[in-house]
């Protein structure tokens, strides 16, 4: 794991943005791994801006999104489709077509989930896979205990992660119970890996990543044993290592 430690969020921000910018510049078709959360919002203005300013496009990129709800559809406010939409895809030149977020309105989740694994597969995996760390420890929706062996499939948010997130719905109640979330093992068959972590929230699920055993308890360890991951923090989450 390479571990760098930023004065701030912006900055981390920055360095994020030069680490995914330099990806799609290189390699124009590039897969990425697309996360949400608010850690991420930043890091999609930065990359709307070098759009903006500096012509970065993404005009043939394909993006595969972690996760979303079960029961939300994609225009409901709180989706992750409506997410994606607002915070990064209508800023950019993204083609609609290659970007692809797990169908949480699926009448059959579960199929859903598989189609979404064989989707990955065929474009070839994930080239450069962004990931936000949940307080427990969580990438994507990969909430602790999650096997590490894990494919797409429906995961049951625990009551820690719906509390975290009840800020984006009306009430604890309406905050959805279950999402499709890609896995820890489709997580770490992408060829790159970068996990954006900022604020004093996420320190102690940093240590538990970066310093703690590979355990299924902190679902973000797995990335121990990826031989190619980034991890960018500001001071504040690096304040417990
Ligand atoms: C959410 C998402 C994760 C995200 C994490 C952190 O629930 N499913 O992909 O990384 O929780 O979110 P935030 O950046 O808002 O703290």
């Amino acid at each position: 794991m390479k571990v760098l430690i930023l004065p701030d969020a912006q900055a981390a921000t920055r360095r994020a943005a030069d680490i995914v910018s330099r990806t799609v510049s290189a390699t124009p078709d590039s897969v990425l791994g697309l996360a949400t959360g608010g850690t991420m919002l930043p890091l999609y203005d930065a990359l709307a801006q070098r759009h903006r300013d500096e012509g970065l496009s993404f005009a043939k990129v394909t993006s595969f999104n972690l996760d979303e709800y079960i029961g939300l559809t994609p225009d409901h406010p709180c989706s992750y489709h409506h997410y994606m939409q607002e915070a990064f895809f209508r800023h950019v030149d993204i083609d609609p077509a290659r970007t692809h977020l797990p169908k949480g309105d699926a009448a059959d989740p579960q199929a859903a989930s598989d189609d979404y694994e064989a989707l990955i597969e065929k474009a070839g995996g994930i080239d450069l896979q962004l990931l936000g760390i949940g307080q427990n420890g969580h990438i994507g929706f990969n909430e602790p205990t999650a096997s590490l062996g894990s494919r797409t499939r429906i995961k049951t948010l625990t009551e820690s992660t719906r509390r975290a997130n009840q800020k984006y719905f009306d009430s604890f109640d309406e905050t959805p119970r279950y999402a499709i979330t890609t896995g820890v093992a489709t997580i770490l068959a992408s060829h790159k890996c970068l996990l954006i972590a900022t604020g004093t929230a996420k320190a102690r699920a940093v240590v538990d990543m970066i310093e703690g055993p590979v355990s299924a308890a902190c679902p973000a360890s797995a990335l121990q044993l990826h031989a190619r991951v980034t991890v960018i923090l500001d001071e504040a989450a690096a304040g417990e290592l």
